[in-house]
């Protein structure tokens, strides 16, 4: 590298860094943000935290039952069997994934509910218990839901690209049977529907009574946490009791301090103006976040132009291969584009700028629910999460770590944050027994 390119690439990186920057005192700052548009969520008022009711409290452990659960997340849908012992273990009695391909993504309503009634009969026929009786099934159905009850609630729109025609307003446990029934699967009844959040938080209390929260970082990202009934102003008088797990649907919190490129991510998304946090912290963002900042250093001249060839379209870098890029693996790339020993440094340095960024707003988000919670920090908190981003990259569950003993100081050593793979599909048989106790 040239002395000149090498300053001028000092300079952009160090721009960089700047926008990508999270300082302290904002973080701090965001808590108190995010506190107010929780507050005015639970009331029902105008917020970017929509608060959605789930109409469940956590298990008690002792849970008990075989349940078929069917997860819709935002790449693939889980078939699960899970059997749960009663003394907070489980066990996967069967399991199936399958790909949504991109034409049931956007498709028709009807398309999509076949399609997963279709994954349910594959899951029947190549189940090795062939008995004819019939199954409680639990949907976990990974998007925003205004909920009626335990097991209905209507759709309030798409996030992670979906754009399937006909179902935004509708109850997605209605087109669930309606799917099942044209497809003649009668053993099959739906007994709960759960947001994936509030699916990994069952999980996770299933085992472990110290867990009040649940987090999805995967291809979107979101959490829940058990709220007092009656600091949930907009539920309906009759709704009594202790407590009610509340979605907060926090992809779509819209205080954070945004840059130019998380600017033309939300240009190019199929829902400009919406999950703005979202597009900033998960997977189906990250990549293309790396892939503009790419574009911008070769047009400056400061990296080889051959490093976006073949990426010109957006999202043409995924999230996974800017992970590796962010941890230090660089050496295809090097090789590939005989990158100079700094150039394949500012390749990694630049992705991980992404990464950390993501890792801080969700831990900072993280805190600003336990102190929600529980203002002192007293008690142990647990937090389960579930998703590739978090599960895949170690790197990142140490910045999460590291931002929580920043913002909370000592307490921050006493959040547990708990890898729960599978925990959506395992913990939404936990939610069918809860419903069925309840
Ligand atoms: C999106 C969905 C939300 C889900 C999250 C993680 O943000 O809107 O419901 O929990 O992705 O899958």
């Amino acid at each position: 590298m040239k002395e000149r390119t090498r300053r001028k690439g000092k300079g952009y990186l160090d721009r960089l860094e700047k926008e990508f920057d999270l300082p302290y005192n904002w973080k701090v700052d965001s808590l108190k943000d995010f506190h107010r548009a929780m507050e005015q969520g639970l009331k029902g008022r105008k917020s970017s935290l929509p608060m959605l009711p789930s109409f469940l409290s956590r298990p008690t452990g002792r849970e008990k039952g075989c349940y078929w659960t069917l997860d819709l997340g935002g790449t693939y849908v889980r078939v699960l069997d899970v059997a749960l012992d009663g003394a907070g273990e489980f066990s996967i009695v069967f399991a199936k994934r399958f790909a949504i391909p991109r034409k049931v993504m956007h498709g028709s309503g009807e398309g999509l509910f076949d399609f997963l009634a279709d994954c349910l009969l594959t899951f029947c026929r190549e189940h090795p218990d062939h008995s004819n009786e019939e199954r409680a099934l639990a949907f976990t159905f990974s998007f925003p839901t205004d909920q009626h009850s335990v097991n209905s609630g209507t759709l309030i729109c798409w996030t992670k690209g979906f754009t399937t025609a006909g179902v935004v307003g509708e109850d997605v446990v209605v087109l669930l049977q309606e799917g099942l029934k044209r497809k003649g699967l009668r053993k099959v009844r739906p007994v709960v529907l759960v947001n994936d959040t509030v699916a990994t938080l069952m999980a996770g209390a299933y085992a472990q009574p110290t867990c009040d929260l649940g987090v999805i970082l995967g291809t979107g990202t979101n959490a829940c946490y058990p709220e007092r009934i009656e600091r949930i102003g907009k539920l309906p008088s009759e709704v009594k009791g202790g407590e009610m797990i509340i979605n907060l649907e926090w992809g779509h919190f819209d205080g954070l301090k945004r840059n130019r490129f998380d600017a033309v991510v939300d240009n190019v998304s199929p829902n400009p103006g919406r999950q703005l946090l979202e597009k900033m912290v998960s997977a189906m963002y990250l990549g293309e976040l790396v892939r503009l900042m790419l574009v911008d250093l070769t047009e400056a001249g400061i990296l080889p132009s051959e490093l976006t060839r073949g990426r010109e379209r957006p999202f043409s870098l995924s999230s996974e291969e800017a992970a590796r890029l962010a941890e230090g693996e660089t050496d295809g790339w090097s090789s590939r584009f005989r990158l100079k020993k700094e150039e394949g440094q500012m390749l990694s340095h630049l992705s991980r700028l992404v990464f950390d960024r993501s890792a801080r707003i969700a831990a900072t988000a993280v805190a600003a629910i336990l102190t929600w919670m529980d203002p002192a920090l007293t008690s142990v908190h647990t937090v389960s999460v579930d998703g590739a981003l978090f599960a895949n990259n170690p790197f990142y569950q140490e910045e999460m770590r590291r931002t929580l003993r920043e913002v909370l100081g000592a307490a921050g050593e006493r959040v547990e944050l708990l890898l729960l793979k599978d925990g959506s599909g395992i913990g939404s048989a936990v939610a069918a027994a809860v419903a069925e106790r309840d």
